[in-house]
């Protein structure tokens, strides 16, 4: 073994498909061994298991502090990070107003490489290791997220936005424009290291039918890569869709009609389903990005969790930068709470962290991958400080169990929170501690 740290672990071992299944498959040990090797866990176990056979063996302590899977972002938009907060509108003068402007600047390859280090190092800062990407339009917009995810070793899934009608020329191409280029980049970046490709119609309202079958013939001609996109986020979205789709049931038909539902299908949002479209989810084994920072924020709605339990549909959490307020998925899974509470729902913190790591890692389809630390496994993870302020001390100090901590680490934790952050065994991000700054 190349390395091994001491720490508490916690993480899922197996696959969650009802809530029932949340405490039978979580694994905590409060004093545990990680083994690394290549980049990949070896083992995780008690010390009291491991000391023997660890003996004469450097091992990294990081005790008092809890080791939990890398936090996957199942739906970001690097280009928006920019214009996080933008004032007072809702979805479609959103994109006009702040939106469209903003993604612009991505015409130019340099400022395209400088927001793919800043947003790179937002994401690792606060403990997340992979991400499903928004880029914009312009294949230089990927070309230097991947260039720099690739430096980092990450797993990261992205691609260009495909977009042909209802937003500026600048923004804008043709349907056979966006195939070249799209299928220039697929060639270039899928499956090349850890780095994957999504095709990114950006949504039904800037898809005209014809660019919605380049995207059916570049999943036909490449069936491994993911389909990224936006369904049934604001009310007068999904009426505009129906105003432009007649002919389309509803709105998740427009997308699976052109076949782009499926296994490695993620829709962002999901808030104003009919009956017909959650079982189309369902049948499709099509995914969901919960992204609570954001719909909160554009007062867009409220995701039904209870409902995609009862549905059998995966769901992941996206924290949706620049509608999102925040990269962290700490805060993000304090939101999904209260948006749990409007309906009377209780997300446990069980539920919580699931769908942050290998609930997150299973909509992605990269479940074989990430998302725990079985045996095989790539090795990203993050290193979480629990208490970081006297609020906090005081807190997880009168605490009882596991889930209370967790449960407290999602109510008042954020970025402070994230000690380190390791990417396929290696240290990629480590918060200077008060020592150092002193
Ligand atoms: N729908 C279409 N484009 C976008 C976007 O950039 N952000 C959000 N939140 N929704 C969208
Ligand atoms: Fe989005």
């Amino acid at each position: 073994t190349d390395t091994a740290i001491r720490a508490s672990f916690f993480d899922f071992t197996g696959t969650v498909t009802h809530p029932d299944d949340l405490l039978n498959q979580a694994r905590y040990l409060e004093d545990g061994v990680l083994l690394l090797r290549e980049g990949r866990v070896v083992g995780l176990d008690s010390w009291e298991n491991s000391a023997a056979r660890l003996a004469g063996q450097p091992v990294t302590d990081l005790r008092g502090r809890l080791i939990v899977p890398g936090f996957v972002d199942t739906h970001i938009h690097y280009p928006q990070t920019e214009m996080i907060g933008a004032f007072g509108e809702q979805l479609l003068e959103w994109l006009n107003q702040y939106t469209f402007p903003v993604e612009a600047q991505y015409h130019c390859p340099d400022h395209a490489a400088r927001m793919s280090a800043f947003f790179l190092h937002q994401l690792l800062s606060n403990g997340t290791t992979s991400a499903l990407v928004f880029g914009t339009v312009h294949p230089q917009s990927v070309e230097a997220l991947f260039s720099a995810a690739e430096a980092l070793n990450m797993r990261l899934i992205a691609g260009k936005v495909m977009m042909d009608r209802n937003a500026p020329d600048n923004l804008t191409e043709t349907p056979e424009q966006s195939y070249q280029q799209t299928r220039a980049l697929i060639e270039r970046w899928h499956q090349r290291g850890r780095l994957s490709y999504a095709l990114t119609p950006r949504f039904a309202p800037t898809s005209s039918p014809a660019l919605l079958e380049k995207v059916q013939q570049l999943r036909q001609e490449f069936p491994d890569t993911w389909v990224h996109t936006h369904l049934s986020e604001n009310p007068q979205e999904v009426a505009w869709v129906k105003a432009l789709f007649p002919e389309r049931q509803d709105y998740l038909d427009v997308y699976h009609h052109h076949q782009l539902t499926g296994r490695r299908s993620v829709f962002a949002h999901c808030l104003h389903l009919d009956d017909r479209e959650w079982q189309c989810l369902h049948d499709t084994e099509s995914a969901i990005a919960f992204c609570p920072t954001s719909n909160l924020f554009l007062g867009s709605g409220l995701f039904n969790l209870k409902r995609s339990w009862q549905q059998g549909v995966s769901v992941g959490i996206g924290t949706d930068v620049g509608a999102g307020t925040t990269f962290n998925m700490l805060q993000t899974l304090g939101e999904a709470y209260k948006v749990g509470q409007l309906q009377h729902y209780r997300l446990s913190a069980a539920e919580a962290f699931y769908h942050a790591t290998l609930g997150g890692a299973r909509a992605l389809d990269l479940d074989q991958a990430i998302g725990n630390f079985n045996v095989g496994k790539e090795a990203d993870f993050v290193v979480l400080d629990p208490a970081v302020s006297a609020l906090q001390q005081l807190r997880i100090g009168n605490s009882k169990d596991i889930w209370e901590k967790l449960f407290v680490l999602m109510t008042l934790g954020d970025d402070r929170n994230i000690a380190q952050t390791w990417v396929a065994g290696r240290p990629v991000w480590q918060r200077e501690s008060q020592e150092q700054a002193a």
